[in-house]
């Protein structure tokens, strides 16, 4: 649980290198306040744009946002449309206004659950925002940490069955290359707002060591730069031991 810091305990702030954040709480947000669960998502969609735009600015090289994950399939079919057209307003946004962003866009999970048209939007926005040289944004969507452990040691398998690979010479960089996380550094801190205490299969492999800052006393629409700044001030003030001492 997260509160303001008192200013003695502050140390100097350390800017995570990479952040992922579970965007929670949009349903009960919105419940709340007596209104559809897409209110929640509406808003909690504008969040995500200016948490984004802020990670940018202050430094943060890699931003993982869990957008929706293998499970929330299982939603009510007007839910599920709803988060897909949100998401894809933003594809379309990112590939009309975005170019004066230097953010590249980069899509965590198994594409092939989308339609034809989001998949190829996807595409587009892949690859119209690789050149970027600024903070890479990765947007799991259709995302599960198991799946996708499942999909590497799968990919594994078959090289084994054709002999490329020995079974006992797999190592663990063999899993990390075969993620969708390839190349990337693994996430120093995980914010999970709204007060749940769970990981929901996100990033499992690549969180073996983050950082994770639950905080109990917001909702995702109501998280705004300040809330941000606590969780990367409470991650400043870990000790990071990594397995040492
Ligand atoms: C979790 O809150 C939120 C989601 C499953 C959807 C998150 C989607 C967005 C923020 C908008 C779309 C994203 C992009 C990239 C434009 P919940 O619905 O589980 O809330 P609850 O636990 O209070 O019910």
């Amino acid at each position: 649980m997260v509160k303001g810091l008192d200013d003695r305990q502050k140390q100097e702030i350390s800017i995570p290198r990479h952040i992922g954040i579970i965007m929670d709480g949009n349903g009960r947000w919105a419940k709340k306040k007596g209104l559809p669960r897409s209110a929640g998502h509406k808003v909690g969609a504008n969040k995500f744009r200016e948490i984004t735009k802020h990670c940018s600015k202050i430094g943060v090289e890699y931003l993982t946002v869990y957008a929706f994950s293998t499970e929330n399939w299982k939603r009510p079919k007007d839910e599920v449309w709803f988060i897909m057209k949100l998401f894809k307003q933003y594809m379309n946004e990112a590939l009309s206004d975005f170019s004066y962003e230097n953010i590249r866009v980069n899509f965590l999970g198994d594409k092939n659950g989308f339609t034809e048209d989001l998949r190829n939007l996807i595409d587009k926005v892949e690859e119209s925002t690789k050149n970027k040289t600024g903070m890479t944004l990765n947007i799991a969507m259709n995302y599960g940490g198991r799946d996708e452990i499942l999909k590497a040691v799968k990919e594994i398998a078959m090289e084994a069955q054709k002999g490329a690979i020995l079974p006992n010479d797999i190592k663990i960089s063999d899993i990390s290359d075969r993620l969708y996380t390839k190349n990337q550094p693994d996430p120093d801190l995980i914010i999970r707002p709204s007060g749940e205490y769970r990981i929901s299969n996100f990033l499992l492999w690549q969180s073996a060591y983050s950082e994770y800052v639950f905080m109990d006393d917001i909702l995702w629409p109501d998280f705004n730069v300040k809330d941000l700044e606590r969780a990367i001030e409470e991650y400043s003030n870990r000790n990071r031991r990594f397995g040492g001492v």
